[in-house]
């Protein structure tokens, strides 16, 4: 697997991203936030994950369809719970979609995976409607030592073959985003980098954190010995590396950008 390899998506584990699922989800209604109010919109979620917050997406804004596209088919399965009412799910890879009429363009916490992100805006404006709105959330979090850590290790134990971090890859400086948004014709923009103070048991529950995301590419990748020892060394690197209080205040950068065509 290399940067520009998406998670493969029947491997994604709904069980461990939902762990922290009222952490993970803050942001997610902090970007529904920026959206101005749009009568009966059509809503596309990209990297809509289990669909539980697409629906709710879909009642808040009081949409007439909205579309979850996700790869994963383990996430797919649960997505399928939650559809009807206007609410249906496809499979289909974030990066390459598009469509055409689109009120608004919504993805949380899903195009860190993808690299290319001013081609893959660029296709997702071109499927927006006359005064859409597109709305994206990436981690931006690389430079901490949960993450820095886990390179490490992973060269030292993989030497280049080692699947590169999405967000240190993928991810832009919050600046690059506004100066992109502006070059695709978004009339009005918000870009903000915001850090979301979540307060877990221990540090060590960081790596339960990172199982549920940062830590798949290298389950899917690895053979499950050769893993789980990857994992407990991380596991002891972090715990030197973070300080042992309870809770532990795990300080995590995201990017949220907004903008709105003219309409
Ligand atoms: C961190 S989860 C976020 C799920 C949901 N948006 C939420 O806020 O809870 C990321 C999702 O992106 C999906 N994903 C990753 N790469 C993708 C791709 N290339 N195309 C479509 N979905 C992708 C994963 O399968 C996963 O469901």
């Amino acid at each position: 697997m290399n940067s520009g390899t998406p998670t493969p998506g029947s491997q994604w584990d709904p069980e461990q991203y939902n762990r922290f699922a009222g952490e993970r989800e803050q942001p997610f209604w902090d970007l529904r936030s920026l959206l101005e109010p749009v009568s009966s919109p059509r809503v596309a979620d990209l990297g809509c994950g289990d669909g539980r917050l697409t629906s709710a997406l879909h009642r808040e804004l009081r949409a007439a369809s909205t579309t979850g596209v996700d790869l994963s088919e383990s996430m797919l399965a649960r997505a399928a719970t939650h559809a009807g009412g206007g609410v249906t799910f496809i499979s289909a890879d974030l990066s390459t979609w598009s469509d055409s009429g689109v009120d608004v363009v919504f993805s949380n916490a899903a195009l860190q995976w993808v690299p290319h992100h001013p081609e893959v805006l660029e296709r997702w404006r071109s499927s927006l409607a006359e005064g859409g709105q597109l709305a994206v959330q990436v981690p931006s979090n690389a430079d901490h030592p949960s993450h820095a850590a886990l390179r490490e290790l992973a060269v030292e134990r993989l030497g280049p073959e080692a699947p590169a971090d999405p967000v240190a890859t993928n991810v832009l400086a919050p600046e690059e985003y506004a100066r992109l948004l502006d070059a695709l014709g978004f009339e009005r923009q918000h870009v903000r980098l915001q850090v979301y103070a979540h307060r877990l048991d221990s540090a060590a529950d960081v790596v339960e954190w990172m199982k549920g995301t940062s830590l798949t590419r290298f389950r899917l990748s690895m053979d499950p010995a050769a893993y789980e020892s990857l994992v407990d060394e991380y596991r002891r690197r972090l715990a030197a590396a973070l300080p042992d209080s309870r809770p532990y205040l795990y300080a995590f950068k995201r990017i949220l950008l907004w903008g709105r065509l003219p309409g």
